[in-house]
């Protein structure tokens, strides 16, 4: 078994790699430096948000690197500021700006805020910005399945994906079986637990030990056999090596089984609640 990545293809047609790096926190002339790090060792699905305030470090890395642009998938998000229709698309518009890119891949917005109730118009602008050929594939992330329904009802437009907080501790079993009945991509952030406490579980460990390989290669390995999408992050190129070094191996079912019992209605990082959590 070969460790290539393998690709998923979105309900639009669009391709992505079956695990993507995360940039959160990632900024700076340090950000830069690890996001090349991250695209030379083979990461070509990249995940911003014009909330990371790092969409120029994307940017910067991207040029720097060799990798033609059409093998590249890159990911920003709308801000709950700038919600409303024409917001939307200047934001939309100014992301771009400042990746120094013509198009993205993906769009997502990026939190629901149901209490401000706007997501509606910010979606038609993703829509519109889609039509324009600003954005190839248009998604959102955190939102609940009532958030999405609505989207269906009042503009026909499914998201391609859906991003959602999703690890051994909270694996999203209903939210998946929607998503999976509307033909919608789980993709999961936040996919190692932001690490803390997660590598000293028993049940991960032995698992772990059983493979020969890490708790990080495991817990992406259940996420790719799950059907989910991980977004990684991390600022070394030695783990950003381990974290793509998932292909090789197999979790039986009983392993899978072990580590979705892990998972807890409580088990979120923050407690981010989309029904009532909001980004602004
Ligand atoms: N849509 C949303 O609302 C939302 C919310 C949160 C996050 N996200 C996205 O999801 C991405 C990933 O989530 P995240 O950054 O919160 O957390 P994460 O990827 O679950 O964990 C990142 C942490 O794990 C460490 N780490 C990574 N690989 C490791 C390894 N092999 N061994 C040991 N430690 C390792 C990193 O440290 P080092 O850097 O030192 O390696 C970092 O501290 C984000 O970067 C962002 O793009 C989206």
């Amino acid at each position: 078994m070969g460790n290539e990545t393998p690709e998923k293809t979105l309900h639009d047609g669009l391709t992505i790699p079956s695990i993507g790096f995360g940039t959160y926190a990632l900024n700076g002339s340090e950000g830069i430096h690890a996001i090349t790090s991250a695209i030379d060792e083979g990461y070509r699905l990249i995940d911003t948000a014009y909330n990371y305030e790092n969409e120029g470090a994307v940017g910067r890395a991207i040029q720097r690197s060799s990798v033609p642009r059409h093998e590249l998938r890159v990911t920003s998000k709308l801000p709950g500021r700038y919600h409303g229709y024409k917001k939307a698309v200047t934001a939309i518009q100014e992301s771009l700006y400042r990746l120094n890119l013509d198009y993205f891949d993906l769009y997502l917005v990026h939190w629901p805020n149901p209490k401000q109730d706007q997501y509606l118009e910010a979606w038609q602008a993703l829509v519109d910005a889609k039509k324009w050929g600003l954005i190839r594939s248009i998604g959102t992330s955190n939102f609940l399945p009532e958030h999405i329904d609505r989207l269906e009802q009042e503009t026909g437009e499914l998201p391609t994906i859906n991003q959602v907080e999703l690890h051994p501790y909270f694996n999203q079993e209903q939210q998946r079986a929607y998503h999976h009945e509307k033909n919608i991509q789980t993709e999961s952030w936040s996919p190692l637990y932001r690490i803390s406490d997660i590598v000293e579980n028993k049940t991960l460990q032995n698992i772990a030990a059983q493979h020969e390989k890490s708790v990080t290669q495991i817990i992406l390995r259940w996420h790719y056999q799950l059907g989910t999408v991980p977004i990684p992050k991390s600022s070394s190129a030695k783990r950003q090596r381990e974290n793509l070094s998932i292909f090789d191996f197999t979790l039986s079912e009983s392993e899978m089984g072990l580590i979705n019992e892990l998972s807890k209605p409580d088990g979120r990082i923050n407690d981010q609640d989309p029904a009532v959590y909001e980004e602004f």
